[in-house]
């Protein structure tokens, strides 16, 4: 069981004074144990896989039994965080059996939530997840397999009316019982206002500092990601270029002959020595 359930999360709400929430995405078995040895609060295994794993150029070429393969080796090292699956792209788009059968995938696995992204459109399926007692994670704002609809990764709600748009899909979903929303690529001031008009956590990525809670893309903020930074990323660390001087030392070590050393090496019976 999570240290953090649900039910839990669903009350961090900064102005009745929780802190706020951290949330960093995690893979595989090692990423997990790295960040939640940092004490994150909850790791989300995010199809942003897609990207920044599986090399592709969108989110939209990953499976459920993929997300599932990811989940299965995040909860492989028991982390205390909240772990929390995305379900890809059309996997909880055509009816409700099969959003139910998709999740149920991602819980077996290992997840303890499940997130996806739309406001109003998706209620349905928020309420046929509820009603398995798989409890969800909304995602509102730039939402990331919306690209094709959108016209490519552009920021989102910058107008009044979209604005306004956003809020209801916020207070739809929490109507809908959600236990956190998170907030993407929306100006701060939108954050703001989503945030202030939900009861829910909101985490923002990309969506200013007045949200409940942050969450970035293991990869980025520790300076591995292929892709340009965007604007909201901070780099905690270099260790895409730390793994490239490691290995580099390796391969000249191997090619000088200094790699292995006479330590590095078991030692052999007196007899077969030369
Ligand atoms: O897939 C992901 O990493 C996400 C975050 C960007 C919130 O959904």
């Amino acid at each position: 069981m999570s240290s953090l359930s649900a039910p839990q999360i669903r009350r961090r709400k900064r102005r009745e004074g929780a802190e706020p929430l951290v949330m960093v995405t995690a893979y595989d078995e090692p990423g997990a144990r790295y960040v939640d040895a940092a004490g994150v609060d909850i790791i989300l295994v995010g199809d942003s896989l897609a990207n920044v794993v599986l090399g592709h150029a969108d989110t939209l070429h990953v499976s459920v039994d993929e997300m599932a393969h990811h989940v299965r080796a995040v909860s492989a090292a028991s982390p205390k965080a909240h772990i929390v699956a995305d379900l890809p792209w059309l996997s909880y788009h055509l009816d409700r059996a099969d959003t139910v059968r998709n999740a149920a995938v991602l819980i077996r696995a290992g997840a303890h939530s499940v997130k996806l992204e739309g406001g109003r459109v998706r209620l349905e399926m928020v309420s046929a997840l509820l009603d398995a007692e798989i409890p969800v994670m909304g995602h509102l704002g730039l939402t990331p397999q919306s690209v094709l609809a959108m016209g490519g990764f552009k920021v989102q709600a910058k107008t009044l009316e979209a604005a306004k748009l956003l809020v209801e899909d916020a207070q739809a979903l929490e109507d809908a019982g959600v236990f956190a929303l998170v907030i993407e690529g929306v100006p701060g001031e939108v954050g703001r206002r989503v945030t202030e008009a939900v009861s829910i956590p909101t985490i923002g990525i990309g969506a200013g500092a007045d949200t409940d809670g942050q969450v970035l893309v293991f990869h980025d903020l520790l300076g591995m990601s292929a892709r340009p930074a965007a604007k909201f990323v901070r780099r905690y660390a270099d260790i895409g270029s730390a793994i490239t001087e490691a290995v580099s030392h390796f391969a000249a070590d191997v090619r000088s002959g200094s790699f292995p050393s006479i330590d590095e090496q078991y030692p052999s019976a007196p007899e077969l020595s030369p």
